[in-house]
């Protein structure tokens, strides 16, 4: 399979410190790939490594099925990159900066008088396009770093923490527009530090701690894996056998538990069943009081992955 992204053993040190360590990581074409972790996981190094601006101390790196090695320019031409919080000259305007980058990748300036304007707008600064940079917000600098990132129609969008130092609010936005330039023969991939971000724009994600993945799937498995059985609380009128039983024949019920009128259900799925178990339990001669679905809270479950790491280390 031709992935967009491959690499083999990747190993990167600075001085004694391994940032990254034998890192195989897969990234499927058009897909909205997340590169998650804590601050120092070694994401900006990798990716670095990625877009051909550090070497690699071991490993291989295949990037749209092409082996790169650092000084190697032809791979980017296809490789759109917005650096982890980018600083573009201050009295540059956004339109200027974008015609700069786009004569550096060698675009016409037909191309570029055609293609700036379109960028301008998808990422939602028409209108400020000629105001200086000194003078956007952080968030229009994100913006205006994803435009330069799409300048050469990129096959692959790679995109260093894009809502770092954003407010709830700008990442919403910034959000929004990752799901917009993510579109057919377009694979994307983002680094970010933060879970509940990820899980909302990605399909697939990786997670990396001290340099090595933890999980790599898609954003479905992944959750699953880590926010474990959610359990079903239930509590009918008059509890009998023949209700627990019905229950425990469920074929998505790992475990039981009674206590009074009440039922803890320990699930197999994410999926909510609570229409097949009230069904059950109704046929079981049951009448139920109140039924609430308990979902692990997953940055919880993120954090006890990253510290179980930490903590296997240590011992
Ligand atoms: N130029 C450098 N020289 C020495 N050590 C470095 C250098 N760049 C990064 N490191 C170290 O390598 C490790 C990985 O850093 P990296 O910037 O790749 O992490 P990150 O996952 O991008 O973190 P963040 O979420 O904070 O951006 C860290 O321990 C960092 O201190
Ligand atoms: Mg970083």
């Amino acid at each position: 399979m031709n992935f967009a992204i491959e690499t083999i053993g990747l190993t990167k040190r600075y001085g004694s410190l391994t940032a990254v360590n034998k890192l195989n990581l897969k990234v499927k074409r058009n897909t909205i790939h997340g590169f998650l972790g804590p601050n120092g996981a070694g994401k900006t190094t990798t990716i670095k490594i990625l877009v051909g601006l550090l070497k690699p101390n071991e490993g291989t790196v295949k990037v749209l099925g092409q082996e790169v090695h650092g000084d190697q320019a032809d791979a980017r031409l296809s490789i759109g990159y917005m650096p982890e919080l980018p600083k573009f000259p201050k009295h540059l305007k956004g339109s200027e900066l974008l015609d700069i980058y786009g004569e550096m990748y060698g675009m016409t300036k037909q191309e570029r008088r055609e293609q700036i304007p379109k960028l301008v707008e998808l990422v939602g600064l028409k209108g400020r396009e000629n105001d200086p940079i000194g003078k956007y917000s952080k968030g229009m600098q994100q913006r205006i770093g994803i435009a330069q990132a799409l300048l050469n129609n990129p096959e692959l969008v790679i995109l260093d923490e894009p809502s770092l130092g954003l407010d709830p609010l700008g990442m919403v936005e910034v959000r929004e527009l990752v799901k917009a330039i993510a579109k057919e023969d377009r694979t994307v991939f983002l680094s970010s530090h933060l879970l509940f971000e990820v899980e909302q724009v990605c399909t697939h994600v990786t997670i990396i701690n001290r340099g090595e993945a933890l999980i790599s799937d898609t954003l479905q498995n992944v959750l699953s894996k880590l926010s474990g059985p959610a359990t079903l609380h239930v509590e009918v009128t008059t509890l009998s056998e023949a209700i627990v039983k019905a229950v425990k024949k469920l074929p998505f019920v790992a475990d039981v538990t009674q206590n009074d009128n009440a039922l803890s259900i320990d699930l197999k799925t994410l999926d909510d069943v609570r229409p097949q178990v009230s069904q059950a339990i109704t046929q079981a001669g049951g009448i139920i009081v109140s039924m609430n679905l308990q979902r692990q809270n997953l940055e919880s479950a993120f954090m006890k992955l990253i510290s179980k790491q930490q903590g296997d280390e240590a011992q």
